[in-house]
C-alpha cells in the first residue's frame, strides 16, 4: 500500500470511528470559530466608522496652554502650510522651518495678520544638506520655547515613478536624508524638552506608501516604511513621558508634490486634510491594527481599512496594480516631458 492509501484509509478509519457526539462538538467549535472571527471583524468595521465619523479626538489643549508653541517643518507650503494656519487659529505660536525663505516669511506675515496674538518664528534650512549648523541653529530656537506640538511634516518623493535601478543617487539620497534623518533629527531637538514638561504631540506624516509596497517609488516608499515603525516604536517609549505620538497615513492630497490639482472625494484639499488630522488626534481611523498611527481623513480611512484587510493574503496583487498605476503616470509624465521639450527647441 503506498503512502497516500495508507493515510487516506487512516483517515476514513478515523472518521468511521469518531462518535456522533463528538462530531456535533467539532462541528459546533467551527461554528463558533467562524462566526467569532467575523463578529470581530464586524466589530473592528464599527470601530472604523465611529472613529471617522462620529468619536471627536483629544483637545489641542490638552498639549500645551495658550502661548505655547507648534514647529511644523515643510511648513511654507502644501500641507505643511495648513498645519502652520490651523494650529495658528487654535492658538498656538508656530515656528515655521523650511527650504525657501521667502514663502517663510509671507507665511509669517499672512499668519500674524490674520491672528494678531499668535507669534511666529522662521528657520529657512534645507534638509537635504543635513548640515550641523542647521540643525544647532533649530535647537538654540526651539531650546527657549514651551513646544506642544511637532509636525514632522518635510518630505520628498520621487520627481515622476521611476523604476529602481533608474533612480539617480542623488534622488536616492534626498529621499532618505530628508524623510528619514531630517525627521529623526528634529524629534531629537524637540523631545527633551517636552519630557520636561511632561506633554506634547507629535504627528509624523506617513503614507500609503508606507502601508503597500509601491513599485517606481520604492525608495519612497521604504522611507515611509520606516518612519511608520519608528514612529510607533516612539509611540510606546514617550507614551510614559505624557507625549502623544502619531504617524499621520495618506493617500493622495491635492499639492505640489502628488501634482494632483483638482480635488476629489478621495483626493482632498490639503485644508480639509489637516482639519481632519487635527481633530482626530488619538482616533486610530482607518488604520485600526496599527498602534500610534491614524489614517483620519474619511475615504483614506476607509481604503486603509480595505486594503490592510487584503495585503496580508493578496500582497503581490495589490503591489502589482500599484505598479501598473505608476508605470502609467510615468509614461505620462515623459510624453509631457517630451512636449515641453520640442516646445523649447522650436
Ligand atoms: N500630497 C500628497 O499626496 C501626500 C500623500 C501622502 C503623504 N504626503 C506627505 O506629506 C508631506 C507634505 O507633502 P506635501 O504634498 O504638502 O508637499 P509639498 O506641497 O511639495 O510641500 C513640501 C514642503 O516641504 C518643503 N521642503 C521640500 N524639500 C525641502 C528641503 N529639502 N528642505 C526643507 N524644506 C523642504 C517645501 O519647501 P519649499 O516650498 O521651499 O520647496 C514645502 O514647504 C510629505 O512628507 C509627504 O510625503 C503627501
Amino acid at each position: 500500500m503506498d503512502f497516500l492509501t495508507k493515510h487516506t484509509s487512516c483517515l476514513s478509519n478515523l472518521e468511521l470511528n469518531l462518535a456522533p457526539g463528538w462530531q456535533t462538538v467539532g462541528a459546533y467549535f467551527l461554528l463558533s470559530a467562524g462566526g467569532l472571527f467575523v463578529l470581530s471583524k464586524a466589530l473592528t468595521f464599527v470601530r472604523v466608522l465611529l472613529s471617522l465619523f462620529i468619536l471627536p479626538g483629544k483637545s489641542l489643549r490638552s498639549f500645551g496652554p495658550k502661548g505655547s508653541w507648534a514647529v511644523v517643518t515643510g511648513a511654507s507650503d502644501g500641507l505643511g502650510k495648513e498645519f502652520a494656519l490651523q494650529l495658528a487659529r487654535a492658538g498656538f505660536n508656530i515656528v515655521l522651518v523650511s527650504r525657501t525663505a521667502s514663502k517663510l516669511t509671507a507665511l509669517s506675515d499672512e499668519i500674524t495678520s490674520k491672528y494678531s496674538s499668535v507669534q511666529t518664528k522662521t528657520l529657512a534650512m534645507d534638509f537635504a544638506r543635513n548640515a550641523d549648523s542647521d540643525y544647532e541653529n533649530l535647537k538654540t530656537l526651539v531650546n527657549e520655547l514651551d513646544v506642544a506640538v511637532l509636525v514632522n511634516n518635510v518630505g520628498k518623493s520621487h520627481d515622476i515613478p521611476t523604476p529602481f535601478v533608474l533612480t539617480s543617487e542623488e534622488e536616492m539620497t534626498d529621499i532618505v536624508t530628508i524623510n528619514c534623518m531630517g525627521t529623526l533629527r528634529v524629534t531629537q531637538l524637540v523631545v527633551p524638552g517636552m519630557m520636561q514638561r511632561k506633554r506634547g504631540l507629535i504627528l509624523t506624516m506617513g503614507s500609503f506608501g508606507g502601508l503597500i509596497p509601491s513599485p517606481l517609488l520604492a525608495t519612497y516608499s521604504g522611507s515611509k516604511a520606516f518612519l511608520q515603525q519608528w514612529s510607533t516604536a516612539l509611540g510606546s517609549e514617550l507614551e510614559q513621558h505624557g507625549i502623544t505620538v502619531e504617524l499621520v497615513q495618506a493617500y493622495l492630497i491635492t499639492s505640489a508634490m502628488s501634482k494632483v490639482r483638482r480635488a476629489s472625494a478621495l483626493i482632498p484639499n490639503p485644508r480639509s486634510f489637516v482639519k481632519s488630522v487635527l481633530s482626530k488626534i488619538g482616533r486610530n481611523g482607518g488604520s485600526p491594527d496599527y498602534a500610534y498611527s491614524s489614517s483620519p481623513y474619511w475615504s483614506h480611512g476607509l481604503m486603509a481599512y480595505f486594503l490592510t484587510c487584503i495585503t496580508g493574503t493578496m500582497g503581490k496583487f495589490v503591489a502589482g496594480q500599484n505598479r501598473v498605476m505608476h508605470e502609467s503616470i510615468r509614461k505620462r509624465a515623459l510624453r509631457k516631458a517630451e512636449r515641453e521639450k520640442g516646445k523649447k527647441s522650436t
